[in-house]
């Protein structure tokens, strides 16, 4: 332990907001019951201010922008098509990236099959584990395929062995899996605490700067808060993905929270099979399989994902009321657009949604936001009411306001293409788009509307 004073701190285990109190309630993240106590070395933490020898090496002289030079800055190709999207094109020599998810979602097979993907490529990988044993990363891998032998492998918690072997090894490229097993004599407090993740982060964010090499960390989301959440070092890494998914479901979306080097929001799908993940590359054929045939209430909507537009099939229940106050549910949509959206519909069509119970679902078990779904919403609500069938191939997307207008959204050319693509043959869109798409549609009938009624009428 390294001499220094000692002193008392609690953290939020959530955000890794810091405070000399225990409190109930984190003013950060307002999550409940998350502080911890932990001892930390004022010391160390001061002692920590070296990384901008790594960042730049002109000794603290501003540079402008011509005297930069960029070498060696290609990214790595990882084969993955989803995964180079998301990371903005491939892997960043010296980048940090967090992969943060739910325990048992994919994490770990993720990256051995990067780590796999880069080792027919003869890119030096290695891959340290603090969770699992060499023999149990072998049978993970024998289930992946075949690896040369650039991959190397290390199981090992004590960050600064990990330090040295990075710094004797050079790989290009270096898996940490997981931050929360990592553990620094530095820090008193117990491995996965806010200061122990922290420190870690710190040191390969120093060891990733310095050496030029990418280094991806895992970190699981927990629900109990008895360890660190990733969330916790997301401002320090260069990119931040989330691997998200029903576990139950086999598919799984990668998505960029925070990336210095490409567009956030973008997904990957993959899909989580017997030999390991396989890359949806259609996504929306995906999505779209298995979805009934001319059922009332059900619609498709094109949402959005970073810039890839992803059709999905949004399905309304609507039954008469047994009890006096109606019930509203989502799955996958925001429940206040759907009372919203049933008000609207009530006052400017007057239907008698007040008395019915509704029930909205986004099949596949995605989450959309987008207020370009709110059409479709419409549409299959009033389909889920009058019990009318939505035919087979017809995609909606527009954003409702409260006057029952239809307002335009951004990028409906790339959605029609995607629509057009899978086979659609109308489609229903904001008048106010007319511009932008022109003929984008080409087979495609495109029924410009103002407002829900126009929308309805069309059908
Ligand atoms: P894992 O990568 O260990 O998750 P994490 O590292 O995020 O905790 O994923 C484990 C799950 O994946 C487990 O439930 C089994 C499943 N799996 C497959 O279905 N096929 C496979 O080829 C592999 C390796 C795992
Ligand atoms: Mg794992």
């Amino acid at each position: 332990m390294a001499k220094g004073k000692l002193t008392t701190v609690y953290f939020c285990n959530s955000c890794g907001y810091e405070s000399s109190k225990w409190m109930g309630q984190c003013p950060g993240c307002h999550s409940w019951n998350t502080f911890t106590e932990e001892t930390v070395n004022r010391q160390t933490a001061k002692g920590r201010t070296s990384l901008s020898s790594a960042l730049s090496p002109s000794n603290g002289k501003p540079v402008s922008l011509s005297g930069i030079e960029l070498k060696d800055e290609d990214k790595i190709d990882t084969h993955f098509k989803e995964l180079n999207r998301v990371l903005g094109g491939g892997i960043v020599r010296g980048s940090l990236t967090l992969v943060g998810g739910d325990p048992g979602i994919g994490k770990s097979t993720l990256l051995l099959q990067v780590c796999r993907q880069l080792s027919t490529d003869n890119i030096p990988v290695l891959y340290i584990s603090g969770e699992e044993s060499l023999k149990q990363i072998k049978m993970r891998a024998e289930r992946i395929g075949e690896f040369t032998d650039s991959l190397k492998l290390l199981c090992e918690t004590d960050l600064s062995v990990v330090e040295e072997t990075i710094r004797k090894e050079k790989p290009s490229v270096v898996i940490i899996d997981s931050i929360q097993t990592m553990f620094s004599e530095e820090v008193s407090s117990a491995p996965g605490s806010v200061s122990q993740v922290r420190e870690a982060t710190w040191v390969l964010l120093k060891l990733a700067k310095t050496l030029a090499v990418s280094i991806f960390i895992v970190g699981h989301v927990t629900k109990e808060g008895t360890v660190a959440g990733p969330r916790v070092l997301e401002h320090m890494v260069d990119t931040v993905l989330y691997f998200e998914g029903d576990r139950h479901a086999s598919y799984r979306i990668l998505r960029g929270v925070k990336n210095r080097f490409g567009s956030t929001n973008e997904i990957g799908v993959f899909e989580m099979r017997n030999e390991g993940l396989i890359e949806v590359l259609n996504p929306s054929e995906y999505m779209l399989s298995g979805r009934p045939k001319d059922a009332a209430g059900s619609i498709v909507v094109c949402a959005l994902e970073g810039t890839r537009p992803l059709l999905i099939e949004l399905q309304a229940l609507i039954c008469h009321t047994n009890f006096g106050i109606p019930r509203r549910q989502t799955t996958g949509a925001d429940l206040n657009r759907l009372n919203l959206l049933m008000a609207v519909l009530e006052k400017r069509l007057g239907l008698h949604l007040g008395e019915c119970d509704a029930y909205v679902n986004v099949a596949g078990g995605i989450k959309l936001n987008e207020p370009a779904i709110d059409l479709g919403m419409v549409l299959a609500i009033v389909s889920g009411y009058k019990n009318i069938a939505i035919p087979q191939d017809v995609m909606a997307f527009g954003e409702v306001g409260l006057s029952g207008e239809v307002r335009s959204v951004s990028m409906a050319e790339a959605r029609i293409k995607e629509a057009a693509k899978l086979g659609f043959k109308t489609c229903i869109l904001p008048a106010g788009n007319r511009e932008q798409v022109k003929d984008a549609g080409g087979e495609m009938r495109l029924i410009y509307v103002e407002n829900v009624k126009d929308a309805l009428n069309a059908l």
